[in-house]
């Protein structure tokens, strides 16, 4: 009679233990579900980044090209791109499946990705012991590039291509040295494209007003952030599911679980980002921007092939860069930055910063096979 309470005690706080043991297993399982901690995301990348061994024979070297070629920047890193195959060619051609239809309704920034798979492309078909003939995509939906063999020629920029990337954190806020800069700035052009450098402290905080109207904008407006939000992988697992979009350790963010990461990003008020991305560019060294002749695919290409000439560049010189392209992605913006920058009748088309910091992790890529046609 007398234990009995007593029992009935330690059976509830039994109970209680059991209870709390099964909810530490159930966050515990929850946690390991989400992140999977055995996933080796740097492992994958360092695979994806790896330079290719050159080869001898000219079905092999294809693949290889078109491995540099995907190694190139290109928008929310959705690799809007398929590959065709020839016996002494390779196609690049548009992925509609992956199109960015809110950022990106004319398709700008889709070919402006494919000009810059296209400079990799060159650069590795240069080293690999190929001229290259290229048929610009004025005609047809598609660039041609007609190889033939010729002497192999390495270059710096070349040897960078699998160390660039967008690096997305805060600079450092040191001028880039003067005889870096000048070898970034002589970097060659394409015709019609054009480079306007900003570094002026008055020109700069012109630059970033418009960033934050473009932010302002951007981020106010659901339908942009829905689409980002699909682009956006949260955490190690999501990424290593597709092998594209935004990873968040990619752009120095914390890994998440989607619910929470997707709740945070539309939730955030825009001015936030606007803050963000004005302090980013307060401690970056100057800016950049890309601007062309006309708005032609051509053109969006030859400015695509620029900027990542510039990026390796400035990746061979141990620079860095981001996009800050908001007040040029936001068309009532557009036409006003280009004035205000004295760019006449010149288009802007890209818009980075620049400076010193240290590497983020890579992003991913599909595989070659996944993007051939
Ligand atoms: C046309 C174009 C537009 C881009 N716009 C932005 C941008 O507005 N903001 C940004 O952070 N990155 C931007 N990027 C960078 C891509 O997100 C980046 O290239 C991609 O995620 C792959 O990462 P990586 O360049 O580090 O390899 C853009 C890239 C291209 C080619």
């Amino acid at each position: 009679m007398t234990d009995r309470p007593a029992q009935t005690r330690l059976n509830r706080r039994n109970f209680l233990r059991l209870t709390a043991a099964a909810g530490v297993v159930a966050v515990g399982g929850y946690a390991l579900a989400e992140f999977a901690p055995w996933l080796d995301y740097a492992g994958q990348a360092d695979a994806i980044w790896q330079p290719d061994a050159g080869t001898a024979t000219m079905p092999a070297n294809l693949t290889t090209l078109v491995h540099y070629a995907t190694l190139a920047a290109n928008g929310h890193n959705a690799q809007p791109w398929r590959f065709a195959l020839g016996a002494d060619s390779i196609e690049i051609r548009p992925d509609s499946a992956r199109r960015l239809p809110v950022v990106d309704p004319q398709d700008r920034e889709l070919w402006i990705s494919l000009g810059c798979a296209l400079e990799n492309l060159l650069l590795a078909a240069r080293a690999r012991g190929y001229a290259a003939d290229i048929t610009y995509p004025d005609a047809a939906d598609v660039i041609r590039v007609h190889l033939t063999a010729d002497a192999p020629q390495g270059s710096p920029l070349f040897d960078a291509i699998p160390r660039r990337q967008n690096t997305r954190t805060a600079y450092d806020g040191q001028p880039v040295k003067t005889a870096d800069l000048d070898r970034v700035l002589a970097t060659p052009l394409e015709p019609g494209v054009t480079l306007r450098p900003i570094t002026a402290a008055g020109d700069m905080a012109q630059v970033q007003e418009y960033v934050r109207q473009g932010n302002l904008q951007q981020y106010g407006d659901r339908a942009f952030l829905e689409e980002l939000i699909g682009w956006l992988r949260f955490n190690q697992r999501e990424a290593l599911a597709f092998y594209d979009g935004l990873y968040s350790r990619c752009s120095g963010n914390p890994e998440a679980p989607r619910w929470l990461g997707q709740m945070f990003v539309a939730s955030g008020k825009p001015e936030q980002q606007a803050d963000a991305d004005a302090a980013k560019l307060s401690g970056s060294a100057g800016a950049l921007v890309i601007a062309a002749g006309a708005d032609t695919r051509s053109a969006w290409v030859r400015t695509g092939q620029v900027y990542e000439r510039l990026a390796l560049q400035m990746t061979a010189l141990g620079i860095k860069s981001a996009f800050v392209n908001q007040p040029i992605e936001v068309a009532a913006l557009r036409g006003q930055f280009g004035s205000a920058l004295g760019l006449a009748a010149a288009q802007p088309q890209l818009l980075l910063r620049f400076g010193y910091a240290p590497d983020l992790p890579r992003s991913l890529r599909r595989p070659v096979a996944q993007v051939l046609v």
